[in-house]
């Protein structure tokens, strides 16, 4: 029996490989969370098992977080733990992931000359050199649209384009802001939810991943999703936040935390 497909063009066989390799690591990690096969790789073209479901909206938000705190625990259990997230990770394929500074650094430049938003180039800097010492994670772009919530399997994540390192709580942040600029406004208490999901996903204590980090990191997202605000997203970032400006710039001018 034939299994119905997703197949997937990517604009260079080399695109496609990288998908497939950042597939291959994630499923091996053990974590639990359930990732659609990969039935066929040819040059730029890969088949994916076809998920039925809805992609996630607002209401799932805690379970696609617990999910998301699932997977990074089984990545900082598998050696996340203990590297700097600014440093590219091995995959033992002969294949990296990149670390988080670097791929960013200069889109965040860009965006801050154009979009408005709490932080300044010094805050940007500076945050992108904390997530040295911060607790390591991934970053996998964790928004609405590459979550299918599956009736047999739960949360299925999806789109294996993406694959860095990220401190813990930035790819969380990715699901808050990408959900509400495609949903609406999401309030505190239903994003305080979502990330206590998603550290008792990751098997952490609160203070590890702290709401004022979320906030940070929101902003560094709507920053590098402000180009796609009228495609994929309806809603500004700066029109739906659920906590203000100022609260932001607070977070980001506090003492930097040490790594646990
Ligand atoms: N394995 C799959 N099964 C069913 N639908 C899928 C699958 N993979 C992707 N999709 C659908 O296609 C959309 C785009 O796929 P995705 O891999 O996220 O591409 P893009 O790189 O354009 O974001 C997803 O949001 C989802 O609706
Ligand atoms: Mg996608």
């Amino acid at each position: 029996m034939s299994i119905r497909t997703f197949r997937k063009q990517f604009c260079s066989p080399t695109s496609a490989d990288t998908a497939v390799a950042h597939h291959r690591w994630l499923t091996d990690l053990g974590s639990g969370v359930f990732f659609p096969a990969i039935v066929q790789c040819t040059g730029s073209t890969v088949e994916f098992e076809h998920i039925p479901g809805p992609t996630a909206s607002t209401d799932d938000m805690p379970l696609v977080a617990r999910t998301l705190g699932r997977l990074h625990r089984a990545a900082r259990d598998r050696g996340l733990r203990c590297v700097d997230a600014n440093q590219p990770f091995p995959l033992g394929t002969g294949r990296t992931l990149a670390g988080f500074a670097e791929p960013r650094r200069g889109r965040l430049l860009v965006a801050l000359s154009t979009v408005r938003s709490p932080l300044s180039v010094q805050l940007v800097d500076a945050w992108l050199e904390r997530a040295s010492v911060l607790p390591t994670a991934l970053y996998k772009d964790a928004n609405p649209r590459n979550v299918i919530l599956s009736r047999s399997y739960g949360p299925v994540l999806i789109d294996f384009d993406t694959l860095t390192l990220a401190p813990v709580g930035y790819d969380l942040a990715k699901l808050v802001v990408t959900t509400s600029m495609t949903f609406g406004a999401l309030s505190q208490e239903h994003i305080l939810m979502a990330l206590h999901a998603y550290t008792k996903g990751l098997g952490v204590e609160p203070e590890v991943c702290p709401l004022e980090h979320l906030q940070i990191w929101a902003e560094f997202h709507h920053l590098l999703t402000s180009p796609w605000l009228g495609e994929h997203y309806c809603f500004d970032w700066t029109e739906v936040r659920p906590w203000t400006a100022d609260e932001v710039a607070t977070a980001a001018h506090a003492p930097t935390p040490i790594r646990s």
